[in-house]
């Protein structure tokens, strides 16, 4: 949530913070601004995207080798200009940007203005600007990184910052604790920003800051340091992203784009992992871990929204094929309920982005209690990437939609080559299966291939459906996580309200919903359920709902029930998940734009949910 990001060196700073705020403007749009040391402080913000900010201050003095900006997403106090970011003092010294939550802000609040300071918006981030110019006024000797010291060591909360002082002016302040903040290093110039996508262009080599880390960067060096003053060791790291995936190519959306990656996302996922021969799965990042897993009492597979539908998957696989008890977590749950774990528990928290603030909350306290801790995550350097014990990346390359679609299938590869190699290691699977599901799950990508083309017949089962108001979403088994997906992607990019349900269960209330209006799609490919699921879509044409069935090729029974059918390729049950999701993303998609929604961006969301 909120993209945070800064420039310090001998080149023009704002075209460079535009640019990075338009690459991390998936992290919250409500706001955008920039602050520019020159002669001045100058501070433009605006509600509203990115570009409103930008044409607003083309037309005002944006000079100047020395800024920083963000693109907001809101916490504290609506989208308003006077709530947009930077935010300053009241005296103009300072200007800060925020990316968190100060949540001791009222009571700061309060003892500032005991000291005179008055407010002007409603942002827990103007606290600590106000906070940071109090430390600073204290004393002569002060200067603006011991004020920000000071300031933190007063703050309970999150924060990723970048602070500029009026009165220092070749010196931004940074610092972090639980979001995320990387350093790009170049020749006499310094790069910020949320993550290192927008950095990218510029450097190879960044330094991922740790929480309660404090960072000065000057023209003429940088300086690491934590929040107590006490030295940190640098550890430089090399980034290798393509720029190119940062484009949305020939598509309109960047959701579009990323659902058809996912042919090659889930080739490069299982690339170099299955052997060409189909007899081993080498997962080099479990290496140390893998006698662990083996003897793992339970395994706890811990996420949020998509990535808490790829657990359920896992579980299901684990389950099936590995004979090891699984349980699921929400990460908001599970790190306030109080749970039961051990050091014979092995953890795998799946995160996307790495630095979900509850799936890293789950994480310290897994880690805290003697779990084995293994993340599955598709951002390489991310916080969940550098804290747990062992892991497996997804190499989906970079997600920008808000909705998340390749980063899932992905997550759902690691998570069967991860049930396969512990069921095969454990000798809790037929030898012959294995081998057929090694080789089919290699077979995905070309599979994947062929749904796409059904892109068109997609877009006119949308076209007749996207003014429901409600949608109801079915499936069994492994496609019950799926119809939970499909209901999500719904509702979050097109505003209607969807509900997933495990089919079985839809007797048991959601049949009540069921008329003429409701669209039901039903996930129904040829697999053990089968013969339940056409009943359930019976019971459902029997009351007059409108039936979508995602179906295997050549199913002609379906084709005669159902008011619509997609067909997907034949496959492994236990791999009909990655395909028949596909069609229920390009549903969404298709429903969203014919309601005119942005996909990519839709509204009250933000790609990382770095706020509790
Ligand atoms: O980065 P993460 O995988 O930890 O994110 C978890 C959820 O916030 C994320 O999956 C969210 O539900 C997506 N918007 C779903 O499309």
């Amino acid at each position: 949530m909120c993209g945070i990001v800064g420039y310090i060196g001998k080149k023009e700073a704002f075209p460079i913070l535009i640019k990075g705020l338009k690459w991390l403007e998936y992290r919250g749009y409500d706001s955008a601004g920039v602050a520019l040391l020159n002669g001045s402080l100058e501070v433009y913000k605006k509600k509203g995207k990115v570009i409103e900010m930008e044409q607003f201050a083309l037309s005002k003095n944006h000079s100047g080798t020395i800024g920083i900006g963000h693109t907001r997403w809101a916490t504290h106090g609506e989208p308003s200009d006077e709530n947009a970011h930077p935010q300053n003092s009241m005296n103009n010294v300072f200007t800060v940007v925020h990316n968190g939550i100060i949540e001791n802000y009222a009571k700061l609040k309060t003892d500032l203005v005991k000291h005179s300071y008055t407010f002007k918006s409603d942002t827990d981030t103007e606290v600590l600007a106000n906070l940071i110019d109090f430390f600073y006024h204290q004393d002569e000797g002060i200067n603006s990184e011991m004020a920000v010291q000071l300031a933190l060591s007063k703050v309970v909360g999150a924060y990723g910052i970048a602070v500029l002082c009026k009165n220092e002016k070749n010196k931004i302040v940074v610092a972090r604790k639980g979001s995320p903040l990387v350093v790009g290093l170049g020749d006499g110039e310094y790069f910020i920003a949320s993550d290192a996508a927008p950095i990218a262009e510029y450097t190879g080599q960044v330094v991922y800051l740790n929480d309660e880390d404090i960072a000065i960067l000057q023209r003429d060096g940088f300086t690491l340091k934590n929040v107590s003053n006490n030295p940190v060791s640098l550890k430089i790291s090399s980034i290798d992203l393509e720029i190119g995936e940062l484009d949305k190519g020939d598509f309109d959306y960047f959701m579009m784009k990323e659902i058809y990656e996912q042919p090659k996302t889930i080739e490069e996922t299982f690339r170099g992992r299955l052997r060409a021969d189909h007899s081993e799965i080498v997962l080099g990042g479990l290496l140390n871990v893998f006698p662990k897993i083996e003897e793992a009492r339970r395994i706890i597979i811990i996420g949020c929204g998509t990535s808490w539908h790829a657990a359920l998957i896992g579980e299901y696989m684990l389950e099936e094929y590995a004979q090891v008890p699984v349980e699921v977590e929400y990460a908001s749950e599970f790190r306030y309920r109080k749970p039961v774990i051990n050091s014979k528990d092995v953890v795998i928290l799946i995160s996307q982005s790495g630095e979900t603030a509850d799936t890293l909350a789950a994480l310290h306290l897994a880690k805290a209690k003697g779990a084995t801790v293994i993340g599955i995550c598709n951002v390489v350097g991310s916080t969940l990437a550098r804290e747990t014990d062992a892991g497996v990346y997804t190499h989906a390359g970079v997600e920008i939609g808000v909705a998340s679609t390749k980063a899932f299938t992905a997550q759902v590869t690691v998570l069967t080559m991860i049930a396969l190699k512990l069921a095969n290691t454990k000798g809790t699977i037929d030898i012959k299966e294995y081998q057929t599901l090694v080789k089919e799950l290699s077979e995905i990508p070309e599979k994947g291939r062929i749904i796409l083309q059904s892109n068109d017949k997609i877009k006119a089962i949308a076209e007749k459906y996207h003014k429901a108001i409600n949608a109801l979403y079915l499936g069994r088994g492994y496609l019950f996580p799926v119809a939970l997906e499909g209901a999500l992607k719904l509702k979050e990019i097109s505003y209607i309200h969807a509900e997933g349900y495990a089919a079985g269960e839809m007797k048991h209330g959601p049949i009540a919903l069921v008329d003429d209006n409701l669209p039901v799609v039903v996930v129904a490919p040829q697999d053990d359920y089968y013969e339940k699921i056409v009943s359930n879509i019976q019971e459902i044409k029997a009351r007059k709902g409108n039936v979508i069935a995602i179906v295997t090729e050549g199913d002609t029974g379906l084709k005669e029930l159902a008011n619509d059918v997609i067909e997907i390729p034949k496959s492994h049950p236990a791999l009909a998940v990655l395909l028949s999701v596909i069609p229920l993303q390009l549903l969404a998609y298709h429903i969203a734009l014919f309601k005119g929604c942005n996909v990519d961006q839709p509204r009250n969301l933000a790609k990382s949910v770095t706020v509790e």
